[in-house]
């Protein structure tokens, strides 16, 4: 094929598969084995349900190698009980991975927040946004409370974080694995885009008792 009839469109994949290339050797080069283990297993021990934001990446932040993560990531980092996508993904990995920490992680400066709380006219993303939405309107006293856009924005994150974490230890999947006696801990985190730290939003939930003290932590 000749390079001449590429469009920018083919240089800008031909780019992206040219740095593939890259990283496959160097990984290939600094440990010989790195393919042919990951090849055979997976054992993640976190699965990361995250926003699909491009500056929140699982692996890089958490300074973790392909093969120690599973991870879904939807607009907002949303956990809907109908929703068969993030769901089977939690399945999959309470039940075959058995991972032992399931992390539902915010951003400040989120974008889907942004939208939810300003009501803003997207189209058909309206209709998922509404669940943060409904997390707003759930949280509205203790969010009228504060004085600018940014401190509202930032603080409807970490509830949605929080709630979503909660709608995680809700699931038919978690009540049935902490009933046979499995450990699993849901966490609530938020990430700061502005410096790279995460941060916890209150303890861990390890059984279905602590749900209601997670639950206090919103408003
Ligand atoms: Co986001």
């Amino acid at each position: 094929m000749s390079h001449d009839n590429h469009s920018p469109a083919q240089d800008e994949l031909d780019r992206l598969l040219q740095q593939n290339r890259h990283w496959a050797r160097v990984t290939a080069e600094a440990q010989p084995d790195f393919f042919t283990k990951l090849e055979s297993q997976q054992f993640p021990r976190f699965l990361w349900i995250g926003c699909s934001d491009s500056r929140v990446p699982a692996n890089q932040i958490l300074g973790l190698l392909p093969g120690e993560i599973f991870v879904h990531r939807n607009v907002a980092n949303v956990v809907v009980h109908s929703d068969l996508n993030c769901l089977s993904v939690i399945q999959y990995a309470v039940e075959v991975l058995k991972v032992e920490h399931i992390i539902v992680c915010g951003h400040y400066g989120c974008g889907g927040v942004n939208a939810a709380l300003r009501g803003q006219k997207l189209g058909l993303i309206d209709n998922w946004l509404r669940h943060v939405q409904d997390v707003y309107q759930r949280n509205q006293t203790g969010m009228f409370a504060l004085q600018d856009d940014r401190s509202r924005l930032n603080r409807l994150c970490e509830l949605n974080a929080l709630e979503q974490a909660i709608n995680v230890a809700e699931t038919t999947i978690l009540q049935d694995a902490w009933g046979c006696g499995q450990q699993i801990a849901v966490h609530a985190l938020v990430y700061d885009l502005h410096d790279g730290i995460l941060r916890r939003l209150g303890n861990g939930i390890t059984q279905p008792a602590e749900i209601e003290t997670h639950r206090l932590m919103l408003a």
